[in-house]
């Protein structure tokens, strides 16, 4: 259908528009059929949705916009059960978000001034999307899943139009989330010559200060792999004035996500906590992977000899022989960038993960 639609761009707008929205809408059902590939699948069908979008007339932004973003609302159906470990991050967010959104009496009381955003930052595929997905679910709010690349690549020029109109449909279907998601996309440096990015990032600090300021019913969440791009002016008391690391699992949250995997999996009475040991500085995603790849080696060996069998120690064995964390590189550029900038005082988390400001603990034995 995709290839169809890409073929009829030129001559056949129309039905090329029908093509992309149809296949954009079967993402979104997949989507809901297969939660352990949400977030996926609903990119997918946004991304789908935007070139359904971009082959309508320019002159109609106001919609566009609305469609760019009613199409990337999720349905909130996940919660922090979904997420293993990561027990202080949960916290940290029940505390600073949900808690003043759901009882803001109290922190009116103690002259606590709710609003803000919360800005996620860590390595790749340690579950921050999938936390914003989940506190929006765990308040039952409805969820603006902005990923800012999307919005900046496509939108030339017209992004800050884009991001008032998004600010105002929040407003008008509060109350609700907006997660900006690969926000340093979207806040790199106003310093560089990239005009772009400036009007941009303006426009967002102003809009940002808006939710702050009225009690309004509009919660914001960030996240990033790159804190080090990210505008320092987002970064400011009331707007993403708090940011918290999250970093990759650890033991129960290793043994956690392989337990989530591999729950109606044909599986030996395997001790899973051997697994989480030799798995140390894993991200999640890393996890999923070396689970699907243990079945690949079931599978494929069925193919060969026509014998089912249920997973082994030595599945796992075979798979750790070749397999190592992917988030040793980030941790690498993260220290380097926090000793030349004089950092260490704001990435204290970070530096404590890999050991202290000096150590290398446990975490180097996979670089
Ligand atoms: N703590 C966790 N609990 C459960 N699954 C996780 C966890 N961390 C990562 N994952 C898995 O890894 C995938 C990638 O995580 P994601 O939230 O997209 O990472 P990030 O946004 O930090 O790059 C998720 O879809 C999920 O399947
Ligand atoms: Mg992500």
């Amino acid at each position: 259908m995709v290839t169809e639609a890409d073929t009829l761009r030129e001559k056949d707008p129309k039905n090329a528009h029908r093509l992309y929205l149809e296949a954009s809408e079967s993402y979104l059902r997949l989507s809901r059929a297969y939660p352990q590939h949400e977030s996926r699948l609903v990119n997918e069908a946004s991304a789908l949705y935007m070139k359904a979008q971009s082959l309508k007339s320019k002159g109609n932004l106001k919609n566009q916009a609305r469609a760019i973003n009613q199409a990337i609302i999720l349905p909130p159906d996940r919660s922090f059960s979904d997420v293993a470990g990561l027990e202080s991050v949960k916290d940290d967010i029940k505390m600073k978000i949900i808690a003043p959104f759901k009882n803001p009496d109290i922190f009116k009381y103690y002259g606590k001034k709710a609003g803000g955003g919360i800005m996620m930052y860590g390595p790749p595929g340690c579950g921050k999307t999938l936390l914003a997905e989940a506190a929006a679910g765990e308040a039952g709010l409805l969820f603006f899943h902005v990923k800012a690349s999307d919005l900046k690549s496509k939108y030339v020029g017209e992004t800050e139009k884009n991001i008032s109109e998004l600010f105002s449909q929040a407003r008008e279907q509060a109350p609700c989330i907006i997660f900006f998601d690969e926000i340093e996309a979207l806040g790199q440096d106003r310093n560089e010559t990239n005009h772009i990015g400036r009007g941009f990032v303006s426009q967002l600090l102003t809009e940002m200060d808006g939710v702050g300021t009225k009690d309004s019913k509009v919660l914001l969440l960030a996240a990033t792999n790159m804190p080090w791009m990210v505008d320092t002016a987002l970064l400011r008391n009331g707007r993403f004035g708090s940011s918290i690391f999250v970093p990759p699992p650890d033991k129960a949250g290793r043994l956690g996500i392989m337990r989530m995997f591999l729950k109606d999996k044909p599986m030996e009475a395997l001790d899973l906590g051997i697994i989480a040991d030799a798995t140390e500085g894993f991200s999640g995603a890393d996890m999923n992977a070396v689970c699907n790849e243990v079945l690949d080696i079931l599978i494929k060996e069925f193919f060969r000899t026509g014998k089912k069998r249920k997973i082994e120690y030595r599945d796992f064995a075979d798979v750790l022989s070749k397999r190592k964390s992917s988030v040793v590189p980030w941790f690498r550029k993260a220290v380097e960038h926090i000793h030349r900038h004089q950092l260490q005082d704001y990435y204290e988390d970070v530096l404590d993960y890999v050991g202290g400001k000096d150590g290398r603990r446990e975490f180097s034995r996979h670089a």
